[in-house]
This record gives C-alpha cells, structure tokens and sequence, in this order.
C-alpha cells in the first residue's frame, strides 16, 4: 500500500506585472507517493519550474501563491513561518536545477558544501572526519571515480556532469525525502545525460527518496517515472501512470507529445509538431486553453474545461477523452 508524502490541492500562481496580473499556475492538485518519481512534463512556458518552486516557497518576490493545502507527511506546509519552512527545505525538501554552478558557492571547494551541509544536519560539533567520509561515500554512490579528489576542488575546476553528480551527491548526503529535479540534464550531451538519468535511477531504487522529475522530453519521462502529470498553459491537461499514459494518451497535446517521442525513437516514421504557439499567459476562461492549437476543436469546447476522471487512465482535461478508440498512439 503507498503512502502519500505530498499532496497539493488548488494551487495557483500568479505573478504582478506592471500591466497586468499573469496566470502561469492555475488549480493544480496531485500527490506523490513515498518512494516514487513523478514526471512533470511540458513545454518551455508551460507553468513546471514556477509549480514546483512554488511548493518549495522559492518564488520570486512578483509572484503571489495561493492553496488550498500543501501537505507534507499529513502535516499542512503551506501555514509554516518562514523560520520553519526554511529549516524543512534545509533537511525534508530539496531542489536540484538546470544549471549546477549557481548551487555552489564558486570560491569554496566541493569539500566546504559537504562539510557546512553535514554540519547543518548533524549540528556544528559533528566531527569533520566522520562527515568527510560519509561524503566520500555519497560522492562514490553518485559514480564520482576519485572522491577524495573532488572534495578538493572548485566548482569551476569541474565538468557540467562531474558538477550535476557531485549536486546530486550534496543533495542524498541530506537524504531529503523529497526532490524536485528540474530538468538536471538539459545541458550536457547525450552520453552524459545517459549516465546521470541512470543515477537517478540507481538513486529512486536504492533509497526512499520521492522525486518531482521535470522535463520536456516525454521519453525521458517516461523512462524515469512512476506517474506522469502534463502540464499546457498553466493548467494540469492530463494525469496519470506513466504505462497507460504512454500507451493510450487522452489528450491531444499529450498524444502530440508522445507521438514526437515515438518518432524521435524511430518507431513512427514522420516527425509531426504541435503546431502554434504556447499563449501569453492570459486566458479567455470561456475556452479550453489548448483550442487554438487543437486538431480536435469544435464548438462545444468554448468553455472552462475542468479536470475529470477516464476509466482505466488518470484525469484528462478534455471533452473528448475516453471516447475515441484512435487515441491509442502505436509503432
Ligand atoms: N519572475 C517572473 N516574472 C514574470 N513571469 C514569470 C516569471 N518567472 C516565470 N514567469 C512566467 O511564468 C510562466 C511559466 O514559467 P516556468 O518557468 O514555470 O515555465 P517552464 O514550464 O518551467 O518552462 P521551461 O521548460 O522553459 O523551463 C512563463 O510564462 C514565464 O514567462
Ligand atoms: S476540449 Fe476541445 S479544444 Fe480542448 S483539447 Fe479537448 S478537443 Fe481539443
Ligand atoms: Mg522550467
């Protein structure tokens, strides 16, 4: 039976510009389990990072969030002080970014962050020798060859994918019970994403950490999740587990996004896009969001589309969903 570790319910986010206020994160509800991956999937705009930061309260001072509730281990964080939020996301919650240099200081070694994290969980007594070598082991656990040698250095003396393992390595020495990895592999080359996506892996299977996975590469999601949320516009347009997501995606933007991924792999022989263009962030709320863009639009989708349940599936934000046998994206 799984546990829930966080369950988010009607969460939106808006940011104020001079203008006018902008919509990115509108009534986003799901939960992850103990233990397992969540794959956050959508195109550049879409409303991810802003959904995820807002969870970990590292928004922007422009931006305003409103919940319902953010629960973490039954526990509702969304009421914690920022005293007390700071001290969960030092030890309960982390976030590993795009880029690893800005989560480093450039004039400390990798040792510094080992030992100033080490003694932030273990209190400032905690004996240097006994961090250095666990962080030897966790250094070791995320495929570093020579940890002993790469405590020693500099951020800026690094590789991007020596530097994402040894954030990935500071991240576990926390042994948070959940992260928020957004799009960690984005700016390395293949081979290098290859081995850290294969870390993650190793990773979810040998502790009980959850993780938020983001990414806008739907075979990378579906390589590294349990369950899948697609994210369009702001808004959640389906969600569900990853297998029957793939398999028989309801929505057409998702169906858009499989396919790509099924013809990135070779086994559809065309490479279609998902035509148009994402929107401006200001939505007409007398029409689903995806209808400028939607091969399926007719007359009856001029209104708010809301979340529903479809048999053997997630939740889909569609009228037509459940209906269509076509729906089925194969080889
Ligand atoms: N500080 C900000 N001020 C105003 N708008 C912002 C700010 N940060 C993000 N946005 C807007 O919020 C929307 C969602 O942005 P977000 O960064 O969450 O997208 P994303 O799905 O993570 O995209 P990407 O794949 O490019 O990282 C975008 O329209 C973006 O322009
Ligand atoms: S509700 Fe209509 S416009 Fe929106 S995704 Fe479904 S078919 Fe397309
Ligand atoms: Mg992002």
């Amino acid at each position: 039976m799984s546990e829930t570790l966080l369950e988010v319910n009607d969460l939106n986010v808006a940011f104020r510009l001079a203008s006018a206020n902008l919509t990115v994160s509108s009534d986003v509800s799901f939960s992850v389990d103990r233990g397992k991956v969540l794959g956050l999937i959508g195109e550049s705009g879409s409303g991810k990072t802003v959904t995820s930061k807002a969870i970990l309260r590292l928004l922007p001072k422009n931006a305003s969030l409103e919940a319902k509730e953010i629960r973490f281990k039954g526990r509702d964080i969304s009421t914690l002080t920022e005293a007390e939020f700071n001290l969960l996301r030092g030890t309960e919650l982390a976030m590993i970014f795009q880029d690893p240099v800005g989560s480093f200081n450039p004039v400390k070694t990798i040792g510094w962050h080992f030992r100033t994290v080490g003694k932030l969980h273990r209190g400032a007594g905690a004996p240097r020798g006994e961090i250095m070598k666990d962080a030897k082991e966790v250094l070791a656990k995320a495929d570093i060859a020579d940890p002993e040698n790469a405590l020693r250095k500099y951020p800026h003396q690094m590789s991007g994918g020596m530097l994402q393992r040894c954030l990935i390595a500071l991240v576990m020495f926390s042994k948070p019970s959940l992260i928020v990895a957004d799009e960690p592999t984005t700016n390395l080359d293949n081979l290098v994403e290859r081995q850290i996506l294969d870390l993650f892996d190793k990773l979810r299977r040998e502790t009980d950490a959850s993780f938020i996975f983001i990414t806008h590469d739907m075979t990378i999601a579906e390589m590294i999740s349990d369950s899948v949320i697609v994210m369009y516009a702001g808004q959640i347009v389906e969600q569900g587990p990853t297998e029957a997501l793939m398999r028989r995606p309801q929505h057409p933007y998702t169906q858009g996004l499989v396919r790509t991924a099924r013809e990135l792999e070779g086994e559809v022989e065309t490479l279609t896009e998902i035509s148009g263009e994402i929107g401006t962030g200001v939505h007409p709320e007398n029409r689903c969001r995806f209808a400028p863009r939607c091969p399926l639009y007719e007359k009856a989708c001029d209104h708010a589309i809301a979340l529903r349940p479809v048999e053997g599936h997630g939740l889909v934000r569609c009228i037509k969903a459940g209906q269509d046998a076509e729906h089925e994206v194969t080889p």
